[in-house]
């Protein structure tokens, strides 16, 4: 796989949010709602004990809403305050001030008992490039923002960006990197476009994405390419081979054929992931909770 990111830049980041974790009130990182396990760093928990946690749930215009109210119950559950948002439309980010004051208010209160009333609250926020950091920052403060730089090993000052008279954000460190455990991160990554896709060829892709789909959101891809039914799995066939007969089928009706009467099924799977990126087959989510606790 073509990992953009290499143990020097993670130390480098990781430094930077240990040295500035002692600045922060709470952290809020990130996620994209499709992937939560993929789109997470696990290290942060490690780096950040102790502090309270915000995660938000971005790009849920993109997600199925059943499995976000899932993963938003889940994270609660993990004692996490929740933020479900669509940063490019704004919806969610609104909710953004009153969470944080929400989560921090046993030490608001402590604060005002102790006079200390305005006192700023700084929230740390991280997520892996593409996540929509920027995007959502911009919204919660109401302006445009410098972008954050998200290629590995630029260094940047940090900067504080105020969101009203009594909370900052620190948007930098900010970037976390993706943590590629198992293949299966680095093709979630990759069909959702935080990653390029040439860690794997497309077609490997677009089988595998195809399986996924066909298996949990078979209405989708029945409708979309105009299949009568989807073609069953049959027993012990896995992923690659169950998404490739699927990829054959929605081509064949597609009319992507090469000679001898077969199908393009190459050029089938880069139209499905363009499609999927853009949103044209529907909302879905490829990680479940449960899997989380695998
Ligand atoms: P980053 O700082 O974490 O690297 O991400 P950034 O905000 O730059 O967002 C990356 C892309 O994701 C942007 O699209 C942005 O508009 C889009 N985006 C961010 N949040 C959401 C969301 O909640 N829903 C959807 N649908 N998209 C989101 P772009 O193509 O790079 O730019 P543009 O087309 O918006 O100009």
């Amino acid at each position: 796989m073509n990992i953009q990111w290499y143990p020097g830049h993670m130390t480098k980041t990781r430094r930077m949010i240990v040295d500035q974790i002692k600045n922060v009130d709470a952290v809020c990182e990130i996620l994209d709602a499709r992937i939560p396990i993929s789109s997470r760093n696990p290290d942060v928990d490690d780096m950040t004990v102790g502090k309270p946690r915000l995660v938000v749930l971005n790009r849920v215009d993109q997600a199925d809403p059943e499995m976000t109210k899932k993963w938003a119950a889940y994270f609660r559950g993990k004692g996490y305050a929740v933020l479900e948002s669509d940063a490019k439309s704004g919806v969610g980010t609104a909710k953004f001030a009153a969470t944080v004051r929400e989560l921090l208010a046993d030490k608001l209160k402590s604060y005002a008992e102790k006079g200390q009333v305005g006192r700023v609250v700084r929230v740390m926020i991280l997520g892996i490039p593409n996540v929509g950091k920027s995007t959502f920052i911009n919204k919660v403060a109401g302006r445009k923002t410098a972008k954050t730089e998200d290629r590995p090993g630029v260094t940047r000052s940090k900067q504080w960006v105020p969101i009203d008279r009594n909370l900052e954000l620190l948007d930098t460190p900010g970037i976390l990197w993706p943590k590629f455990d198992d293949q299966s991160v680095g093709m979630n990554l990759a069909y959702t476009g935080a990653v390029k896709d040439d860690i794997l060829d497309v077609e490997t892709l677009g089988c595998h994405l195809m399986s996924y789909l066909g298996e949990n959101y078979p209405d989708a891809i029945t409708t979309s390419y105009k299949l009568a039914e989807l073609p069953l799995r049959e027993q012990e066939e896995n992923d690659i081979a169950y998404g490739y007969r699927l990829l054959q089928a929605a081509g064949r009706k597609r009319g992507f054929l090469i000679s001898g009467g077969e199908v393009d099924t190459e050029r089938m799977a880069k139209i499905l992931l363009d499609e999927y990126r853009g949103g044209k087959l529907g909302r879905f989510t490829l990680e479940t909770p449960e899997q989380m606790e695998k």
